[in-house]
């Protein structure tokens, strides 16, 4: 019995394995053809296009952060180049694109871009604790609290936003709030010296 409903369904399983591979497909021709030149090959970033490491993200926070570029929440204002420029590239996205690249960039493995740590010590132990009830004391994120991982992401790419939150380059926006939640934690950071204790601290949490 169950022989012969395999057999008669195996052409249909065949089928659905095909759509299967043809769709994965077209998402990696999507990324390939529309991200890559900026964000690398396998979505890990690329500092001379200013382009920050996007894989292994939660999908939420990917599709989020390309609406908001598209719809003009993040990368308006006329002092955030790097925001206007990924802007631009958002504009034409639709909702179905942006649901499929965020999928596939999530499904992809965390780039390892970071490999040393820096010591930031208690100062940097003690500054983090700040931030860690949202983007996890590893570093993961928090995807209910829709904190992105921070694990893996290049020094200057950090610093750049946090500069951004706090000068108000990102954030403000009023349909915003997730962006607003991380303005108020950016505005408490009560030095340059802090944010770049903040920042070493950051980036050896995700270094094996
Ligand atoms: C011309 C270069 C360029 C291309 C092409 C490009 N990006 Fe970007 N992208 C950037 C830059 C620059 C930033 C940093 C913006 C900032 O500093 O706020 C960025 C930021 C992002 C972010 C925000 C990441 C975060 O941690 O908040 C996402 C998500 C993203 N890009 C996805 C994409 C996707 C998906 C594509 C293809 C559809 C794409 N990008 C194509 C340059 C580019
Ligand atoms: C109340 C929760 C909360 C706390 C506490 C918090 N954050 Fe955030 N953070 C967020 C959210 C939510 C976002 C995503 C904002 C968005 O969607 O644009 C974010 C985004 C960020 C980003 C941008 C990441 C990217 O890929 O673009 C950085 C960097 C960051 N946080 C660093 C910190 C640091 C450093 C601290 C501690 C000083 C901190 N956060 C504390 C909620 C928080």
């Amino acid at each position: 019995m169950l022989g012969t409903s395999l057999k008669r369904y195996s052409w249909l399983i065949f089928l659905v394995g095909i759509a299967a591979s043809v769709y994965t497909q077209a998402d990696e021709a999507l990324y390939q053809q529309r991200c890559a030149a900026c964000h690398g090959a396998s979505g890990e970033g690329n500092e001379a296009m200013k382009a920050p490491s996007i894989a292994a993200m939660s999908q939420a926070y990917l599709e989020r952060q390309l609406r908001h570029f598209r719809d003009g929440q993040r990368g308006t204002h006329t002092e955030d180049t790097a925001g206007q420029t990924m802007r631009a590239i958002a504009l034409p996205l639709t909702d179905k694109m942006i649901a499929t690249v965020s999928a596939y960039l999530s499904g992809l493995p965390e780039p390892v871009v970071i490999t040393e740590k820096e010591f930031a010590g208690f100062r940097g132990r003690g500054l983090y604790s700040g931030c860690a009830s949202c983007h996890g004391a590893g570093g993961e994120g928090y995807p209910d609290l829709g904190a992105p991982k921070l694990t893996q992401q290049y020094g200057w790419y950090l610093r750049a936003q946090i500069e951004n939150f706090r000068k108000g380059l990102r954030g403000t926006h009023k349909e915003d709030e997730r962006g607003q939640q991380m303005r108020l934690m950016a505005e408490g950071i009560h030095s340059d010296a802090d944010v770049d204790t903040l920042i070493k601290h950051i980036t050896g949490l995700g270094v094996k």
